[in-house]
């Protein structure tokens, strides 16, 4: 769908299509969108209702539980965009690697993968078996009829390596960096194998209705530019291109990304995921205005009074200059503990903002 951009019909051509896909494109938008990282999660009481009868894992697995998560989220916030309801570490599992949730500590994978027959041992074949996601994301596409954005999402071949070498969340990677350094073939064959795995899984979101596709690579900010360089790039590149083949934006988001953020750009992706570490305008300098960008609220801002949070977003948003292809967001995931109220005061602030800045 091709904006019209000038003549008697630029004021409605803003109202052609959602605006948070919008924005993904660089598209003229009537407000800026938002939606929040994490944000169906324990923060949300009706999420907590939900968990108390269902393990994570269960949630995700079943198609109507984690649509009505999802929805349910975005309608209590009134975002721009709704993300499936899922698990980073979900593919894991086909490709023949048991793992659970442990209460408080995080995801912790039974054998990580620590030697190249661990590598060759991983199936690429049964991607298939994700398709419980692909049915929540039709629950979700259908209940929103295209007036909300639906975001699927998968994570990144260097974060999901690392969650398979560590075996749970880390803090100096040294397995994974050990691997990485000293037994390159199996690297790279690990890395192939997820790029295999997650590209036939983000087919299978977009053919259920995803609009956009999000690639997490939270631990990206873990390697210096080098080493991104070097071991990372590609595969990231490789995936970004596969996932923008299949018709969809692509948002690339990773956490302490502030050295890395022009590489992140030259993987390709439509949209880059900015943390709060820096203004946005330097990280959106960095990436270059010829791309979008998500962000960059510090989510612990949400615990902050109104008026210190307000003074944030209004900075982002000025730090934004209304150049399209801002989508605001947060730097990270939403806390447990949040005061929901701050989040839904989120929405309102982005809006009026924008309403003001319309009116004078
Ligand atoms: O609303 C949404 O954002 C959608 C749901 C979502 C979950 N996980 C559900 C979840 C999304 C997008 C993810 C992605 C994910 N999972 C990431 C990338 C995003 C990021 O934070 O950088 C990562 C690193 C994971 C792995 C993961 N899952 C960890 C490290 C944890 C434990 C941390 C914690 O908060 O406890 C999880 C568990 C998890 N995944 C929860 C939720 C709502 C919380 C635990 C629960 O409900 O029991």
């Amino acid at each position: 769908m091709e904006p019209i951009t000038q003549g008697p019909h630029a004021a409605e051509a803003v109202l052609v299509g959602n605006r948070f896909v919008r924005a993904c494109r660089r598209l003229p938008v009537d407000r800026t969108p938002v939606w929040f990282l994490r944000q169906a999660g324990r923060y949300m009481q009706e999420y907590r209702e939900v968990r108390k009868h269902h393990s994570l894992v269960e949630i995700c697995k079943r198609p109507e539980l984690a649509a009505e998560v999802t929805i349910t989220a975005a309608e209590k916030l009134g975002v721009d965009a709704a993300i499936i309801f899922a698990d980073l570490l979900l593919p894991l599992e086909p490709m023949g690697l048991d793992f659970e949730f442990q209460s408080g500590e995080g995801p912790v994978v039974h054998r990580p993968v620590r030697t190249e027959e661990d590598v060759v041992a991983l199936r690429t074949d049964r991607a298939g078996e994700l398709g419980y996601v692909a049915r929540a994301i039709e629950g979700v596409a259908n209940h929103f009829h295209s007036t909300l954005g639906v975001i699927g999402f998968c994570g990144a071949p260097y974060t999901l390596a690392s969650y398979m070498i560590e075996g749970g969340g880390s803090r100096n990677y040294i397995y994974t960096k050990r691997m990485m350094y000293n037994d390159s073939s199996a690297w790279r064959m690990l890395l192939d194998k997820l790029v295999i795995v997650l590209e036939e899984y983000c087919q299978l979101q977009v053919a259920a209705g995803a609009d956009v596709i999000q690639i997490f690579d939270s631990w990206i900010g873990s390697l210096g530019p080098a080493d991104y360089a070097d071991y990372a790039f590609d595969a990231s590149r490789r995936l970004v291109r596969a996932v923008q083949e299949l018709g969809v934006p692509v948002i690339y988001f990773g956490v302490e990304t502030a050295g890395l953020l022009g590489q992140m750009a030259a993987t390709g992706a439509d949209v880059i995921g900015l943390d709060w570490r820096q203004p946005l305008d330097a990280g959106w300098r960095a990436v270059g205005h010829g791309r979008a960008v998500q962000g960059n609220l510090d989510p612990i801002t949400l615990f902050a009074p109104l008026e210190v949070l307000e003074e944030r977003v209004h900075q982002i948003l000025q730090a934004a200059a209304g150049r399209a292809g801002h989508i605001f967001n947060l730097g990270h995931g939403i806390v447990p503990g949040t005061p929901v109220e701050n989040v839904q005061a989120v929405v309102r602030m982005v809006r009026e903002f924008m309403s003001r800045a319309a009116n004078g």
